[in-house]
């Protein structure tokens, strides 16, 4: 026994001074390498964590090559809206802009919502395919120019930007919210507008998905502008501060990228801009300037293609309350480990309730909705 643990011993000994040299010719490598790239690379400020780098992490990551003409005055643009001092209105007001493909199923219950707020909200429609008929006053004539939307193509982030566009045109409009045909609120008026107005981010949901439906989805070709590192994956219902809105106006650079290279059957996989674009944009250029979740709840827990959709019978006290009592944020990726991400939803620095919207809701729920609107004591 003695004998046949001796030889591997005595070669340990001998490699020892080997397995030193390396060692130091490894450490003197990367202090060359940490000197002559000072902070350029994510990687060595994992290894440093100076606090330089965080100062210099929130702002825009300098990437370690010379950028293009077009991506230098994007970024320029895009730094200067965003250290803009916010301008004050008198009358600071909440866009809330509908997506839909024809009419509103749920306009009496957000009249109900709107109704007592006159001047401090503007509502602004995008029906895609028939000109919707209204139930409600506070949606007449809000219909702006719209277009086809194909689901998962980049006509759906044209129409969001068409949207963005139109309800920029007043001053007065300081935070802007998508929202689709089958969202409902959870919220009363007040509680939405204070949750908003109140603070200084977007509801953008962003997250890292590794898996087929996250990175898998992404493609060399939006190189060298958007590195693979920084594609992000969340749903499209956000909410934005003006300024955010503002830079999706201007951006053309990187919503070329995604119009070209972030399409079904791109490589021979399918990519969703709408479900891409905004993430990725927001977590490269303002990542500090995003909640990273959506203020609009859905239910993907039934696992299957499409959310979970709420019927008339499943509407009750206790399942707005309970939707609306969630303070944490959760995100899984899609890859086998099916890693689950819990984040605590932070307003302000203080642990709040994540959702003020909530979808699918069928519009045969309408009536039990409005039942449980008006009991105020739920909203
Ligand atoms: C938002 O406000 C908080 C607290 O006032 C501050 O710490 C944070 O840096 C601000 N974030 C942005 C993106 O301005
Ligand atoms: C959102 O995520 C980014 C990157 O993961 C992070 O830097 C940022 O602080 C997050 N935003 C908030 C408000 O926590
Ligand atoms: C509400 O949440 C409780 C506790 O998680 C659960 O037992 C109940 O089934 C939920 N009710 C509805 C209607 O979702
Ligand atoms: C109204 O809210 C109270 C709780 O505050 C609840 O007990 C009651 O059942 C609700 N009414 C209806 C009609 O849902």
């Amino acid at each position: 026994m003695k004998d046949m643990h001796s030889p591997p011993r005595q070669r340990a000994r001998l490699k020892k001074p080997t397995w030193i040299i390396i060692l130091l010719s490894f450490v003197c490598v990367f202090l060359v390498f940490a000197y002559v790239y000072p902070l350029q690379n994510s990687g060595a400020c994992y290894i440093i964590l100076s606090s330089s780098c965080n100062t210099l992490y929130s702002w825009l990551p300098p990437p370690a090559r010379e950028l293009s003409d077009a991506e230098a005055a994007s970024r320029v643009i895009i730094k200067n809206v965003l250290d803009l001092p916010s301008t004050e209105s008198s009358n600071p007001k909440i866009a809330f802009m509908f997506m839909s493909p024809g009419s509103l199923p749920f306009e009496l219950l957000w009249e109900k919502f709107f109704e007592g707020h006159e001047g401090i909200f503007s509502v602004h429609i995008h029906a895609s395919r028939e000109k919707p008929v209204h139930t409600s006053r506070y949606f007449v004539d809000r219909e702006i120019r719209s277009g086809k939307v194909d689901w998962g193509k980049i006509s759906m982030v044209d129409a969001e930007k068409r949207l963005l566009a139109s309800a920029l045109k007043d001053p007065d409009n300081r935070h802007f919210v998508l929202l689709s045909d089958s969202c409902v609120p959870l919220r009363d008026f007040d509680y939405v507008y204070n949750y908003l107005m109140y603070t200084n981010v977007s509801f953008i949901d962003s997250f890292d998905d590794p898996g087929p439906h996250g990175s898998g989805r992404y493609s060399d070709h939006m190189l060298p502008e958007v590195e693979k590192k920084f594609f992000r994956k969340g749903a499209q219902w956000f909410t934005m501060k003006r300024q955010h809105a503002i830079i999706v106006m201007a951006d053309n650079l990187y919503y070329s990228k995604f119009r070209d290279y972030c399409r079904p059957g791109m490589d021979g996989r399918n990519c969703y801009a709408d479900e891409h674009y905004l993430p990725t944009f927001f977590h490269m250029l303002d990542p500090h300037g995003i909640a990273n979740w959506s203020v609009t709840h859905v239910d993907w827990s039934e696992g299957k293609w499409h959310p979970k959709s709420y019927k008339k019978y499943d509407i009750s006290y206790q399942l707005i309350k309970n939707i609306s009592s969630i303070t944490q944020s959760v995100h899984v990726t899609s890859d086998t480990k099916k890693k689950t991400m819990v984040m605590p939803c932070m307003w302000n620095g203080i642990n709040r309730p994540c959702y003020l919207f909530a979808r699918k809701f069928l519009p045969e729920t309408q009536d039990r909705m409005i039942d449980l609107f008006t009991n105020l004591t739920l909203f």
